[in-house]
């Protein structure tokens, strides 16, 4: 298989060496800077002895070298820096992705289009608008990396291995994230039985503020091992069809009572995209925050296609 990755800043570049050292699928790394796509396939490459990989990546700086891609991740846009929202990031990253995903689909029609550009929930939407595919086969990458920062503070806290810890958090991907320490469990053990109220939000705090937090102390940009890491399993698992239970931005039809908007809830991912989104019960608090994270993510769609 193959997959493209456009952008090859942080995320980019180390999704596509897990992407290569996994052995998933060849790599496209595409950018807009001449040189650096290619700089870092051949840096790659130039591992593929030592890692004992077979996957070929290729740098690039021409959308007619991603033809035939099975999977297209987009990472290009602006990142953070130290004080500014993901919103702040919203009409420069927009023209940017909405391009990237117009040239990739030209070359690729039967691509899976996977975003992870900030504003993520708005980026997703405004791709899936611009390439007028079924829905099920443009998602954005959020929900799995922030229920892995949740997952880790659990684990931190409680002393446990991060593999018997599992978490969930739904909603855009932002300060209106949900996290659902109630779903939340230590090899089945739900958190609420493990730990008090005080320490539960702490944690849910701490996972809001998780992609500031890094943002603050590398002051140069925000996280990428963790996106890429998550990013890397949302491709695994549809080129493997997995059919594993993830939390994704998703197109919802009326599922938690709400239309036409991209919200992480969890997706049941397999070849063929989302294949079914799962309906968790939420209490009245929860869903309203659903649909308060959804109003924000929506205006926010309207601003960035004024
Ligand atoms: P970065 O600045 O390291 O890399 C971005 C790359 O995009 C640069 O190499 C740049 O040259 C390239 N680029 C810019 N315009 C382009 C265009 N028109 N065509 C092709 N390439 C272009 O940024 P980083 O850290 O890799 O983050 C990328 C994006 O991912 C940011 O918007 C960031 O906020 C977002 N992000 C989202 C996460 C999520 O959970 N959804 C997690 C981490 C980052």
């Amino acid at each position: 298989p193959r997959v493209s990755v456009i952008g090859a800043g942080n995320v980019g570049r180390t999704l596509a060496q897990r992407i290569a050292e996994k052995n998933l699928a060849d790599v496209v790394l595409l950018d807009i800077v001449h040189g650096l796509p290619q700089g870092i396939a051949l840096d790659l490459m130039e591992a593929q002895g030592i890692e004992l990989h077979d996957s070929e990546i290729i740098g690039t700086n021409n959308y007619e070298d991603t033809a035939g891609s099975d999977i297209v991740v987009i990472t290009a846009g602006l990142a953070r820096k130290p004080g500014m929202s993901r919103d702040d990031l919203m009409n420069v990253n927009a023209k940017i992705v909405v391009e990237a995903a117009t040239k990739c689909l030209k070359y690729s029609p039967e691509a899976i289009f996977i975003v992870i550009t900030n504003p993520l929930d708005v980026m997703t939407y405004l791709v899936w608008q611009a390439t007028g595919l079924p829905p099920q086969r443009v998602m954005g990458m959020a929900g799995v990396l922030d229920s892995s920062r949740l997952q880790t503070f659990i684990a931190m806290e409680l002393g446990v291995s991060t593999a018997d810890v599992h978490a969930m958090v739904l909603g855009g991907h932002g300060d209106l994230m949900l996290p659902l320490p109630r779903y939340c469990t230590v090899s089945g053990v739900p958190i609420t039985e493990l730990m008090d109220e005080i320490t539960i939000n702490r944690l849910v705090e701490r996972t809001r503020n998780g992609g500031a937090e890094i943002v603050k102390l590398l002051q140069t940009g925000g996280a990428y091992y963790a996106p890429a890491s998550s990013a890397c399993t949302m491709v695994e698992t549809i080129l493997r069809n997995q059919s594993r239970l993830l939390p994704a931005a998703a197109y919802l039809k009326g599922e938690y009572g709400l239309q036409d908007v991209y919200l992480g809830v969890p997706c049941r991912l397999g070849c063929r995209g989302v294949e079914s989104i799962l309906e968790v019960r939420l209490t009245d608090a929860e869903r309203l925050d659903l649909h308060t994270s959804a109003a924000s993510v929506r205006q926010n769609v309207h601003l960035a296609l004024d």
